[in-house]
């Protein structure tokens, strides 16, 4: 039998309300004296919007990757490329009403050119099933991202979208586990293999996305010449220090291991060196 999602606060997975839109969230009302000196929040908030801004990219690519299986490249450009793109959005105008002076447009465009040279199909898993497993991999990632931003700030607004986005990002992994499973009953993939393919999305999430995100956030921030600018790897270090301290990494294993639908008892056995890989990938 199927054990449920750990995660009890989930939706179910047939959409029964309407998904949230942006002019349901009240930009008008952020206190933005409780967040404008915070430095952490600022990179972690626009970072996020940049990657988030830029899932079309991705979208493209992951499309072409299923086109031998249309209910799942239906769902990419109906359901999740909307849904990404619109946590860019939010995201952005969040960051755009709190830190006006950020040249949000020009950094995104500077990072965008760059990124999207990075986003490409030899990028996916060869196998399909892997790259759903893969998939989730990513969106374990999002969720847990979300949960410790709601979880990192007090501002009422940035707490209500964070949920929101978290959500969504849960609903998109049951879609891709989902759809793992549909594939996988034809494929029978080994247990090595998915973790295989689990260990090297997981190493890769250091390296990819957000760090190249970053770096253009830090670009952006500071005047090139200012004297108290603090160099980028610090940055880095004291971000990961810090999502890292918070992530909720049972939980995150728990997603993470879900695909390799292990006996409980194994389970137990392989759960431990997993969160000391997914620790090291986030304090290193
Ligand atoms: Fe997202
Ligand atoms: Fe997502």
């Amino acid at each position: 039998m199927e054990r449920s999602l750990p995660l009890a606060q989930a939706h179910s997975s047939a959409r029964e309300t309407p998904h949230w839109t942006l002019d349901w969230i009240d930009f008008s009302r952020i206190q933005i004296e409780a967040v404008h000196d915070n430095d952490d929040l600022f990179y972690l908030l626009v970072s996020a919007s940049f990657v988030e801004s830029g899932s079309h990219t991705y979208t493209r690519n992951l499309v072409a990757h299923f086109d031998t299986q249309p209910q799942i490249a239906d769902w990419l450009q109906s359901q999740w490329e909307p849904e990404e793109l619109q946590h860019g959005r939010a995201l952005r105008t969040y960051v755009q009403t709190v830190w006006p002076e950020f040249d949000w447009q020009t950094a995104y465009a500077a990072f965008f050119a760059d990124y999207s040279r990075l986003c490409t199909v030899e990028e996916l898993e060869d196998d399909r099933a892997l790259e759903l497993v893969a998939r989730c991999v990513v969106e374990t990632g999002t969720a847990t991202y979300y949960q410790t931003l709601r979880d990192l700030t007090a501002e009422p607004v940035l707490k209500d979208l964070a949920e929101r986005i978290r959500i969504d990002e849960v609903q998109h992994y049951k879609h891709f586990y989902r759809y793992f499973r549909q594939l996988n009953a034809e494929r029978g993939l080994s247990r090595a293999r998915i973790f295989g393919a689990l260990k090297r999305r997981l190493n890769e999430l250091r390296t990819s996305d957000s760090d190249i995100a970053l770096r253009y956030v830090w670009a952006f921030r500071h005047a090139p010449n200012e004297a108290d600018d603090v160099p980028f790897e610090q940055v880095c270090q004291r971000l990961y220090r810090r999502v890292g301290a918070l992530l909720p990494m049972e939980q995150a294993v728990k997603m993470l291991l879900k695909p390799l639908a292990l006996p409980h008892r194994m389970e137990h056995v392989i759960e431990r060196p997993l969160a000391r890989i997914a620790r090291k990938v986030m304090a290193a």
